[in-house]
């Protein structure tokens, strides 16, 4: 890359400081070793010894740009210099496009945006708009969900980062969504999970009182839980359910959105309009936060005559805008979401078939568009996980010969930017091939 020259001394000067004085996410302070990141191009980035990775992680599946895309760089560089911010009460034409070009992206009747920093107040002032909407309390949230770290936002998450921050605001209610590998329901088909999940969920709302719920949240493919891609006929039957009751349906495309699914939403994928689409990473890459509540005109109107009792003193903030709608520009010119639905279909879809024939330790893998999992088993009879060792050597391997993929209890998750070539595919591929020898080694009879 242009520029870059390795110091491996500035490195450890990093390390020293971030170890002094950086209080890390999720982590137990003492025992971690964060690699010091010199720089970012495309979909490849650099340490300060020179050793390149190839971002399979998509920084936290929030790349879908890639590193450093020159006309994004650009654009923020314009924003700043000509107004770096403005609060909310004003109207900004930064602010005025990003909702115009999301509005036109969003289905149906999805016209108005609310923005926010990031992916969990998105979700908060999403469940708040839908109790006001209803005047019901209740939310119904998948157990295998993560809907962010906030106070509501991890009441209605369903994985265990949720336990620390019990007991959690009360009204939320989870339930279980389809997992076909590992069915809840003993299903042996995708028709018959699809079918005893949604009848699990009306039986949850009547359980519940249809009257009580306001929402019900999920995610339309469920990121960090797994990449799970709904049996066809899920989330129109959800949609269903919801009409029915009179409840909110809020799809968290927070990590499933703006292209990652080949889609722009992932519910594009089956037709569904949801009430509310929360959003955030894809939106900007990352490159400055934003999040926000895409709002139905029905809702919307809620609001009309009564104040919305929620903000944020950087809600639709200028830079932040511009970018998302800068982006959103650069994915049309470039033809980028259809890059990432190609990719899934025709490069990234049958190398990891390929895989799964020849590695035993490959137990299932799925996904769509830039959005995959490979779950990684000791038997593939009994689906027993792969232990916590050969999962580390495995990632370790990838690293090691330069792929960056993001591991997830036992499984590897590949969520390269929405721009990789077929070219690097094949890279990342053969890498991974490397790298499940190691995990084979944890499979039963070896
Ligand atoms: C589906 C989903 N929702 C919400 C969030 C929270 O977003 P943020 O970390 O931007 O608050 C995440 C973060 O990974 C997510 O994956």
């Amino acid at each position: 890359m242009n520029g870059f020259h390795p110091d491996p001394q500035e490195g450890a000067r990093i390390k020293q400081g971030d170890a002094a004085h950086v209080f890390h996410s999720w982590s137990a302070q003492a025992h971690i070793d964060p690699l010091p990141i010199a720089a970012g191009e495309g979909v490849w980035f650099w340490d300060y010894n020179g050793n390149r990775y190839l971002d399979f992680a998509s920084q936290l599946v929030n790349l879908n740009i890639g590193h450093q895309h020159p006309k994004l760089v650009a654009a923020m560089q314009d924003q700043i210099g000509q107004l770096a911010t403005l609060a909310p009460p004003f109207a900004a034409r930064a602010r005025t496009e990003a909702a115009g070009l999301i509005a036109e992206l969003a289905p149906g009747d999805l016209n108005r945006v609310f923005f926010t920093n990031a992916g969990a107040e998105a979700n908060e002032n999403a469940l708040r708009m839908a109790r006001l909407h209803t005047g019901r309390h209740k939310v119904l949230a998948a157990y295998r969900s993560y809907h962010g770290a906030t106070g509501g936002a991890i009441a209605a998450t369903g994985d265990s980062r949720r336990w620390a921050s019990e007991p959690a605001v009360p009204g939320v209610v989870h339930y279980w969504g389809p997992y076909l590998y590992r069915s809840p329901f003993f299903a042996a088909t995708a028709d018959e999970e699809c079918e005893r999940a949604l009848r699990h969920l009306r039986a949850t709302i009547n359980a519940e009182g249809p009257t009580e719920i306001a929402a019900i949240i999920l995610e339309p493919v469920v990121g960090t839980n797994g990449i799970l891609v709904p049996p066809p006929g899920y989330l129109a039957g959800v949609r269903a359910l919801c009409d029915e009751y009179g409840i909110v349906f809020v799809a968290d495309e927070v990590m499933a959105g703006f292209g990652r699914c080949g889609e722009w939403f992932a519910v594009d994928h089956w037709n569904i309009t949801p009430d509310l689409i929360t959003f955030a990473k894809g939106s900007t890459s990352g490159y400055v936060p934003l999040g926000g509540v895409i709002i139905s005109e029905r809702i919307a109107r809620s609001f009309d005559q009564r104040p919305y009792p929620g903000g944020l003193t950087y809600s639709g903030h200028v830079l932040a805008c511009a970018t998302a709608a800068a982006s959103i520009g650069i994915f049309r010119e470039e033809g980028i979401v259809s890059n990432a639905r190609r990719l899934g279909e025709d490069v990234i879809g049958p190398a990891l078939a390929d895989l799964a024939e020849r590695h035993p330790s490959i137990g299932e893998v799925r996904g769509l568009g830039v959005f995959w999992a490979i779950e990684l088993v000791r038997d593939r009879a009994s689906r027993e996980p792969l232990n916590s060792e050969h999962m580390q050597d495995c990632i370790h391997a990838c690293h090691q010969h330069g792929l960056w993929p993001l591991p997830e209890e036992n499984r590897i998750h590949l969520v390269p930017p929405c721009v990789t070539t077929q070219q690097e595919v094949d890279t990342a591929m053969a890498i991974l091939d490397t790298a499940l020898a190691v995990a084979d080694q944890g499979c039963t009879g070896n």
